[in-house]
């Protein structure tokens, strides 16, 4: 398996790209199911392992899907697709491949999918996605560890969420847009990634409105046709980067990011002592202190503080000056990185959902482990400012949900190589 070998200490300089975002690329991929004809193309997408898992699942499913390493395009062709049963020998690589049942439901009327088991960072059930199912008219049935669900033609109705999840406010999206009459959902998701889908639906010739805020209202329509849409970019490696900047001193410019998607992290990280400088072109220059000060962290949904930034803050709040508070609100197991940190010397205490991080002046480069995509993240950053070597293991999680981040590192300094964990 591959590993990161990383020499910290060097203060990260340059600039970085970001590119589109894989948790909306992920389901607009599944969306671009539901156009019985034409070609959809999705541009600025990071060849990842997740987005390489759902293509092969759609291809599986009848689709044509091709991934341009050039031009960094997928396009999809959807017109063949015949077959509604997802395999479980994909699905399980991979929880968000559930986010085929909205978009199988609505344009066939049924799906069976495994029942994507948890993972590291919790439970993570699909209990909303089902009920909002059932809500418009479907029959769910649950056997075996497979789900399915179906029904002549989707009702509208109004759907109130018991968490404003964003997985599941998306399949309810996809299900309803071509459902008889309008889908009111209601406690949706905010996340910066809903706006923009239900930009690429209404792209499609889909009538939403309300995207991006807690009433999403969708009047259901006969067609949806295939489109070229642009992504938005990915705020969650852009606050990794920004992470990055601030824990080694160093200095970055990030562009293509838009700062509204990143104010509460950029607001924390100002607190912490980081200077931003927002230029004309739209880019973000992020400079470090000399040493990171305490703060205290919540994590929440959209706009509050995001969990997928909290291990990777963790990093930086483990050498800041004072102690820091962080409670995890989102998943109820997302600190395993915290013991890994600590064997770099960092000095974190778990109880329950909060962590408490008396900041040290220096970690130490040691052997550790990734056990999710931010936590892998998170080690990264720590070995970035540890003294000597670290040897970041399982380095495929982190292959997950970030591109090639070695050679963007190196392209900033940082002393980071890819090597087999043989060697
Ligand atoms: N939940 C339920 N029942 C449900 C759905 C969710 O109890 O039916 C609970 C979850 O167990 C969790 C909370 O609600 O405790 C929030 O889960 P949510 O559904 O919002 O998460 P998700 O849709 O499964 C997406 C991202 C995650 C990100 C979370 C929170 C994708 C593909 N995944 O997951 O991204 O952490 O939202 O923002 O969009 C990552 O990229 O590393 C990642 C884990």
């Amino acid at each position: 398996m591959d590993r990161f070998i990383i020499e910290g200490g060097r203060s990260l300089k340059g600039k970085v790209a970001i590119e589109g975002v894989k948790n909306v690329i992920l389901p607009m991929m599944c969306a671009a199911l539901m156009a019985d004809k034409g070609v959809t193309v999705l541009q600025n997408v990071p060849y990842l392992q997740d987005i390489r898992v759902l293509q092969k699942l759609i291809n599986e499913l009848g689709a044509k899907a091709d991934f341009d390493p050039v031009k960094k395009t997928m396009t999809i062709n959807a017109e063949k697709v015949d077959k509604t049963i997802a395999p479980y020998e994909l699905v399980k690589q991979m929880r968000a491949s559930f986010l085929l049942s909205g978009a199988l439901l609505g344009r066939f009327g049924e799906f069976h999918i495994s029942m994507p088991g948890g993972c590291a960072i919790g439970a993570r059930p699909v209990n909303f996605h089902l009920y909002g199912f059932q809500k418009m008219g479907a029959t769910v049935i649950d056997k075996e560890g497979l789900l399915g669900a179906h029904c002549r033609k989707l009702t509208g109705t109004t759907i109130c969420l018991d968490y404003p999840s964003h997985t599941g406010t998306e399949n309810l999206m996809m299900a309803a847009v071509l459902a008889h009459g309008e889908t009111i959902i209601e406690n949706a998701a905010c996340e910066p990634e809903i706006k923009d889908f239900g930009n690429f639906l209404n792209a499609m010739g889909a009538q939403i409105t309300g995207h991006g805020s807690p009433t999403i209202r969708i009047q259901g329509v006969k067609k949806l046709k295939a489109v070229t849409y642009l992504p938005i970019p990915d705020r969650i490696v852009a606050g990794t980067f920004m992470c990055a900047a601030a824990v080694t001193s160093g200095e970055i410019e990030i562009e293509g990011m838009d700062i509204d998607d990143l104010r509460i992290v950029m607001n924390k990280l100002e607190e912490m002592g980081t200077v931003f400088d927002i230029k004309i072109s739209g880019s973000i220059t992020v400079k470090g202190p000399r040493r990171l000060s305490a703060v205290d962290i919540t994590t929440m949904p959209h706009p509050g503080f995001p969990t997928d930034l909290q291990p990777i803050i963790m990093a930086c709040l483990s050498v800041a000056d004072g102690v820091s508070l962080v409670r995890e609100t989102v998943f109820e197991n997302r600190f395993i990185h915290a013991a890994e940190l600590n064997r770099m010397g960092a000095y974190i205490r778990v109880a329950g959902d909060k962590a408490v991080i008396v900041g040290v002046p220096s970690l130490i480069g040691a052997p550790v482990m990734c056990s999710d995509i931010r936590a892998g993240a998170s080690l990264v950053i720590a070995a970035l400012t540890a003294k000597g070597t670290s040897l970041v293991d399982r380095v495929y999680h982190i292959d997950r949900g970030y591109e090639k981040v070695e050679t963007k590192l190196q392209a900033l300094g940082a002393g980071i190589t890819r090597g087999d964990d043989r060697d």
